[in-house]
C-alpha cells in the first residue's frame, strides 16, 4: 500500500493533504507529492553490511587518512585534511568567496593528489575558466562538467576515478524525475543525498557549495546539514576583504578552529597571523572600542569589540547584535540594569565584532560590557587596552579558560593594560609581568573603575 504525503517544496512543510496555502512558509501552490515509498512487506532482509569488530578495524582506518587540499587554512578548518568519502557543505551568502575557495581548492588537489571533477552548474565554463586563469589554477588533472542533471553527474563519478569531487553549487543541480523546479528545498535534499551516498560509497571526498540568503536559509544548508558530514560557513564583510570559514558542524575534527582569508586579485590569500590583521585599521582614541583575546580553535585571535550607544528616538529602542550571540548580549544589559543600576532601556545599542568573526566564547562578555560602558559615558580606553572574562547572572565577573594562552598572545602585541576576573598573581605567566592587570570581581567595580578613570581626567 502506498501513502501519499504532501511536501512545500519551499520550507518542506509535510500534510496528509494538498495544501493550497502553506501554514508555515505562506506561499501559495508549492505543494507536490512527496513518495516516501512503499511499505515494506517482508521483513527479512539479507545483512549487506556486516558488523565488523572495532578491533580488527585497521584496514577501515586506513581508508580514513587524511588528505591536504594545499589550502593549509581551510585544511585546519576540517581537521587536519580532507577524509576519504567526506562530505563537505561550504555554505555562504552569493559573492563572498565561495567558487574562489573552491576553484583554488581544486587546481592544487590536481596538482598534488590527481583528477578532480568540477561541476559549475552555475556559472559558464568561460567564467569559471576565466577565474581559474587568474588564481593559477590551470591544471592538467582538473575535469570541468557544465551538467546539472544529477544522474548525469552520478555516471559521470561512477565511470570516470576522480579523486576528488566538487559541486558548484548545489541549487544548480536537480533531478528531472522530482516533479519540482531546481533550487526548491525537495530538489535540493534529494539530489544532496544522492551525492553523499556516492561519495560515501565510492569512498571520493566531496565539497558541496550552497547558497544562503540574508532573510533565511530556506533552501540552503541549514536543511542539508544532517545529510553530509562537515559543513562549513565562509563569511565576512561584504566590501571589506577579510573572510573567515568556520565550522559549524564536523564529524571528524572540532569546530572550533576558524580558517582567515584575504581576498586579493589573485583570488585568497591565506592569513596565518590573523591577530595583526583583524587589529589592522582600529581605530584609537574613540569611545566603545576594546580588544578581546579570543580562542579560535587552537591559535588566540585578537578582535575588536565595538559598541555605539545612544539616546533613542524611537519608544521601541533599537538593539543590533553581529558577530556575537544576540540573546547573551541582552542577557548582559539585563545584567548591567539590574547589577550595576545602568539603565540603557532607552538607548539604542549597537554591538559589533570587526572583521566579520562570529565569537561564541562567554569570555567575550567582560569586552561586550566594557564597550557598551565606554559608549555610554562616550569614554575612551586607551588602545592599548583589552579585556576577558565571562559576566555571571550575580553580576560576578568569572574566570575562563586558556588564560596563559591569551595572555601571552596580549604580550606579543604590545598591549598594556588588561581587564581580567579575579587570579592569583602566580598563575600569570611570566611574559605578561610587564601588563597592568587590573582584575575584578563584579561589574560593580569595574563602573568604579570608570568613575575613577573619569575622576583622574580631571
Ligand atoms: P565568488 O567566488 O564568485 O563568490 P561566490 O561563489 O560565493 O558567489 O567571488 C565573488 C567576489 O570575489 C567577486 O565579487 C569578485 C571577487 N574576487 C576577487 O576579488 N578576486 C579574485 O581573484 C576572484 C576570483 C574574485
Ligand atoms: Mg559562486
Amino acid at each position: 500500500m502506498r501513502k501519499k504525503i504532501y511536501e512545500c517544496s519551499e520550507c518542506g512543510f509535510e500534510s496528509p493533504k494538498w495544501l493550497g496555502k502553506c501554514p508555515q512558509c505562506e506561499s501559495w501552490n508549492l505543494f507536490v507529492e512527496k513518495n516516501i515509498g512503499t511499505l515494506i512487506k517482508n521483513r527479512h532482509k539479507k545483512i549487506v553490511n556486516q558488523p565488523i569488530s572495532i578491533f580488527e578495524s585497521n584496514n577501515i582506518l586506513e581508508k580514513s587518512k587524511r588528505i591536504s587540499t594545499g589550502v593549509a587554512e581551510f585544511d585546519r578548518v576540517v581537521g587536519g585534511g580532507v577524509i576519504q568519502g567526506a562530505a563537505i557543505l561550504i555554505g555562504g551568502e552569493p559573492g563572498i568567496g565561495k567558487s574562489t575557495l573552491v576553484i583554488q581548492i581544486a587546481g592544487l588537489w590536481a596538482k598534488n593528489n590527481g583528477d578532480v571533477l568540477y561541476v559549475h552548474g552555475e556559472e559558464s565554463f568561460h567564467q569559471v575558466r576565466e577565474r581559474a586563469q587568474r588564481i593559477n589554477a590551470i591544471q592538467q588533472n582538473l575535469f570541468m562538467s557544465s551538467s546539472t542533471d544529477i544522474l548525469e553527474i552520478i555516471a559521470n563519478i561512477e565511470t570516470n576515478r576522480y579523486s576528488l569531487i566538487i559541486i558548484d553549487s548545489i541549487q544548480s543541480v536537480s533531478n528531472p524525475e522530482i516533479n519540482s523546479l531546481p533550487g526548491s528545498i525537495t530538489q535540493v535534499r534529494e539530489c544532496t543525498y544522492e551525492l553523499v551516498q556516492k561519495a560515501k560509497q565510492l569512498n571520493i571526498p566531496m565539497i558541496i557549495v550552497g547558497h544562503i540568503t540574508k532573510e533565511g536559509y530556506i533552501a540552503g544548508p541549514k536543511v542539508l546539514e544532517h545529510i553530509v558530514d562537515t559543513v562549513l560557513y565562509f563569511e565576512g564583510e561584504g566590501k571589506q576583504s577579510l573572510r573567515v570559514l568556520r565550522a559549524i558542524k564536523n564529524r571528524f575534527g572540532s569546530t572550533h578552529e576558524i580558517g582567515v582569508f584575504e581576498m586579493c586579485c589573485e583570488g585568497l590569500k591565506e592569513i596565518t597571523d590573523p591577530s595583526a590583521i583583524f587589529l589592522q585599521e582600529r581605530p584609537t582614541g574613540v569611545s566603545g572600542s576594546i580588544v578581546f583575546p579570543m580562542i579560535g580553535g587552537s591559535r588566540p585571535l585578537l578582535v575588536e569589540i565595538q559598541s555605539l550607544v545612544g539616546k533613542s528616538r524611537s519608544p521601541q529602542p533599537r538593539r543590533g547584535v553581529m558577530g556575537l550571540n544576540n540573546q547573551r548580549v541582552s542577557l548582559l544589559i539585563a545584567i548591567l540594569e539590574k547589577k550595576a543600576e545602568i539603565y540603557l532601556s532607552d538607548r539604542d545599542i549597537f554591538v559589533n565584532v570587526a572583521g566579520g568573526v562570529f565569537v561564541e566564547e562567554t569570555a567575550v562578555d567582560l569586552p561586550v560590557v566594557i564597550s557598551m560602558l565606554s559608549s555610554f559615558w562616550d569614554s575612551p580606553l586607551g588602545s592599548d587596552w583589552i579585556a576577558f572574562g565571562e559576566v555571571g547572572l550575580a553580576g560576578e565577573i568569572r574566570r575562563v579558560n586558556s588564560t596563559r594562552i591569551r595572555l601571552n598572545e596580549i604580550t606579543k602585541f604590545g598591549f598594556k593594560t588588561c581587564i581580567i576576573p579575579r587570579i592569583e598573581s602566580s598563575d600569570l605567566p611570566e611574559k605578561s609581568k610587564n601588563l597592568r592587570i587590573i582584575s575584578l570581581d563584579n561589574i560593580r567595580e569595574l563602573t568604579q573603575l570608570f568613575e575613577n578613570r573619569e575622576k583622574s581626567y580631571e
